[in-house]
């Protein structure tokens, strides 16, 4: 139930530091370490290839995730739409392990992908948060989210679980090679949880930002590079969703090359820069757009932040960023559809889950 709040999506924004925190104690054995099934540490060994497949947000969230696993544990990871796959098919490696990311396991183009791969006979995990799911029983191994039900047609607290539970799986594999973890994870996902909160608090900040930006705009864009990138992506889909506004995220590399021409008098970018070896590049690129009369909103991570920034984020390590990062951009979509009168819960010609392909 929502309880005193307005709407579910709110709710479950404001939901994401305790789920955090139920992840870590889920994902956690009697000493404190993180552990996971053992059979998931062997399938990830004995992968030479990782194949991710989900849909919407959930493919944003494996966007981050590659780049969890590659960092850290040194397996190349692709990432791929769902409803492409079967059209679009990769030459695959020779142990190919597919992993599966869906909210509510129920995704038809991910089920599609995961009867195919079944018949080829390769192994697959799928991380859910729902256990019974479709994808969960028809899947090798499955890994929980732990987020309690997303009610929301915009998935928000599911998409930081997703990405909670990406790291730790791919933290524990690293341990498992040996390899050097460029953190204690236990650690940083508190962290992050602490983090959340500040941006809980912080909300009357985003609704004036979705007030003075957005609320009568046509377009909106997102730029930022390396995993900011990844966040934009998932910024613009949750703006078009729930508020309708028309709205992209960039690579802020690829601007010149075409879709810097769209940029007009007043049009509003939110630029997130949280990627120290990036922040001047994508500084120049904020230059570059306010050059052709772009409204900037910069979000940036406390550490790396100027003048003019629009909000400095709490900071956490930068490979974790996107946890933190996309509470902004959820808040101002929220705030962006309230102001224009939208069905916040319920956009129009969309359902929970796709189960049609
Ligand atoms: O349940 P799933 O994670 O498989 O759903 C995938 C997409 O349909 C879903 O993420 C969708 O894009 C959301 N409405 C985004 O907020």
């Amino acid at each position: 139930e929502k309880g005193t709040y307005p709407h579910y999506m709110l709710k479950e924004i404001d939901e994401q530091p305790a789920v955090m925190r139920k992840i870590i104690q889920n994902y956690q054995d009697e000493n404190g370490e993180l552990e996971i099934d053992s059979d998931i540490v062997t399938a990830m060994n004995d992968a030479d290839r990782i194949y991710i497949i989900a849909a919407g947000t959930s493919y944003h969230a494996g966007l981050v995730g590659k780049q969890f696993i590659e960092r850290m544990a040194q397996i190349p990871v692709e990432v791929h739409i769902s409803s492409e796959f079967g059209y679009n098919m990769p030459l695959l490696s020779k142990k190919p392990l597919f992993i599966f990311i869906s909210q509510s396991g129920e995704t038809a183009d991910s089920r599609q992908v995961l009867v195919q791969v079944k018949e080829m006979g390769h192994k697959s995990l799928t991380i859910t948060n729902v256990p019974g799911s479709t994808l969960s029983r028809e899947a090798d191994h499955t890994m929980l989210l732990y987020a309690g039900p997303e009610i929301a047609v915009a998935s928000t607290k599911a998409y930081t679980a997703q990405l909670a539970v990406l790291a730790i799986l791919a933290e524990v594999t690293a341990k498992s090679r040996a390899m050097e973890v460029p953190f204690n994870l236990v650690q940083e996902l508190g962290i992050v949880a602490n983090a959340m909160e500040v941006l809980r608090d912080s909300k009357e900040d985003f609704e004036m930002i979705a007030h003075e930006y957005l609320s009568t705009t046509r377009n909106c864009f997102f730029i930022g590079r390396g995993i900011d990138f990844y966040v934009g992506l998932e910024g613009a889909l949750k703006l078009k969703e729930i508020s309708y506004i028309q709205a992209e995220g960039f690579a802020g590399g690829e601007l010149k090359h075409g879709t810097i021409a769209l940029i007009e008098e007043g049009t509003p970018v939110i630029a997130l820069a949280t990627q120290k070896f990036v922040n001047l590049s994508i500084r120049g690129n904020v230059k570059e757009v306010v050059a052709r009369g772009a409204n900037p909103c910069i979000i940036s991570m406390d550490g790396l932040n100027m003048e003019d920034d629009r909000f400095v984020i709490p900071e956490v390590h930068e490979l974790l960023t996107p946890l933190i990062s996309v509470v902004p951009v959820q808040l101002i979509s929220y705030y962006a559809a309230l102001h224009r009168d939208c069905d916040v819960d319920k956009p129009r010609n969309l359902a929970k889950s796709v189960t049609v392909e």
